[in-house]
């Protein structure tokens, strides 16, 4: 939109205006002839131009570093058998379930949530803007492992309102799980409008219809262990201070923490925040580590391993995806409901933030000699020092919080979670993309 508009801003708003005077009556007439040869050419432009704007349409042409165009792509959503789709994917199958609203259900956390959910019983709809941050094919392959299990993943954007608005109208949601987000540290050099978008934004629209929700859902969102940024006390506690963040990520996630406990006092909604630890698995994520170390190791590509300042070693409290799925769902489960109606607040509402970690850091390089391990190749290691772009040196998390209130408890160690992952890594690459899951 901004690219547009500028070009439009462009366009002398008077066109001719800086022609010189030359007072004579036939002067005055050619000037008049020119100016509407001008006036013509210009609305020529003009409307060529908003043609342009119109027709050229997101899906075939996509801007991938313009978030702003994200947000004007149109989906297409509504009509008697979409809403069919929805209520049926949305409903519950067992005694006590609920029905939640994942959004993000393309992504690699949302996946397995929703399949978890659906799995128990719960009525799951999934929501996602398939955006290409990262290879949008293998989020298209996650959509296709939910679908055979009956999620339907609607696909539309979270700032998008008349959609929320629709989907609540369809189906009272018990809960929303909110995973949608620009995650990642080093996109920020490229599309720092992507995290406002997403994980500002995109926060306050969503809450904004489950304030105006009745019944108000009970709202679980991932915040994200980067809130505790350079903090050198460890293990990170929820006491902690997250006052220091090293990244725009982390200070939009920083936000977002904020940005909930503003709609729990305004507005009564219950919210529960998670602080994921470096989450990793089956269906992962191609821009974090442990996935592209496995790619390149594999293509004989040498593979970069940060140092932290003095030689430090960079360390990562590696958490299997099954325990964080776990997590989410005990947060769910022990969600008390929203107080207000109406966009009323009623009374005091719950408001939680939560670890989910694996309370064992794992140096980088050890990550690296499990892969080749597993891979039976050696990777073509390369020691650089730790850009500041946005990575901190290590993380570790306290969990004692979330083990006393979710019963949350890890299982998984990192050489057992990276086994499972590269079986399907292999698998899904090898051509069994559908059989993946
Ligand atoms: N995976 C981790 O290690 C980790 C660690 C800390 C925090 N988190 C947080 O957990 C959540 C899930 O992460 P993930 O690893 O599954 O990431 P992911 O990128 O795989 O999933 C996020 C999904 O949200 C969708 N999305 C993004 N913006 C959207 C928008 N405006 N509207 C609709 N959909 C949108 C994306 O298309 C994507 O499918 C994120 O909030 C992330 O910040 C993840």
């Amino acid at each position: 939109m901004s690219k547009q508009m500028s070009h439009l801003d462009n366009i002398p708003s008077t066109p001719g205006k800086f022609k010189m005077e030359k007072s004579a009556y036939v002067h005055h007439r050619l000037r008049w002839h020119s100016s509407l040869a001008k006036l013509t050419f210009w609305s020529f432009m003009f409307m060529g131009m908003i043609l342009i704007f119109f027709f050229r349409s997101p899906s075939s042409n996509p801007l991938p570093q313009d978030p702003s165009r994200r947000s004007l792509r149109t989906y297409n959503w509504g009509g008697p058998a979409w809403e069919k789709r929805v209520r049926s994917s949305a409903r519950i199958r067992s005694r006590n379930g609920i029905s939640v609203l994942v959004t993000g259900a393309a992504g690699f956390v949302g996946t397995h949530v929703s399949a978890a959910l659906k799995r128990r019983g719960d009525g799951v709809l999934g929501l996602d803007n398939f955006n290409d941050y990262y290879d949008p094919s293998l989020k298209r392959s996650r959509q296709a492992f939910l679908e055979r299990s009956g999620v339907f993943i609607v696909e539309g954007d979270i700032n998008d309102s008349a959609l929320l608005r629709k989907l609540f109208e369809v189906v009272a949601f018990t809960h929303v799980m909110h995973l949608a987000a620009q995650a990642g540290v080093r996109y920020a050099m490229e599309n720092p409008g992507s995290y406002v978008h997403s994980n500002i934004a995109g926060f306050v629209s969503l809450l904004e219809i489950c304030k105006s929700a009745n019944p108000q859902p009970a709202i679980v969102w991932a915040s994200s262990s980067s809130v505790y940024g350079l903090n050198t006390k460890v293990a990170f506690s929820e006491k902690d201070r997250t006052d220091q963040p090293a990244s725009l990520y982390a200070a939009t996630k920083k936000a977002g923490e904020e940005i909930a406990h503003t709609y729990n006092h305004i507005y009564g909604l219950s919210l529960t925040g998670l602080r994921f630890f470096t989450v990793y698995g089956p269906w992962g994520r191609p821009d974090m580590a442990y996935f592209f170390f496995t790619r390149d190791i594999l293509k004989g590509k040498s593979i970069p391993i940060f140092e932290a300042a003095n030689h430090g070693t960079v360390a990562r409290d590696f958490t299997y995806i099954d325990d964080i799925v776990k997590g989410c769902l005990g947060a769910l489960d022990t969600s008390e409901k929203s107080t207000g109606s109406g966009g009323k607040k009623k009374g005091a509402a719950q408001l939680r933030v939560y670890n989910l970690g694996n309370t064992w850091p794992v140096p980088v390089s050890d990550l690296v000699s499990i892969l080749e391990r597993l891979l039976k190749v050696n990777a073509k290691r390369k020691v650089m020092k730790l850009p500041r772009n946005g990575d901190v040196p290590f993380t570790h998390a306290n969990i004692s919080l979330a083990q006393r209130e979710l019963g949350y408890k890890p299982t998984t160690d990192l050489q057992s979670g990276l086994k499972k992952f590269v079986r399907w890594y292999l698998n899904y690459y090898s051509g069994g993309k559908k059989a993946a899951g």
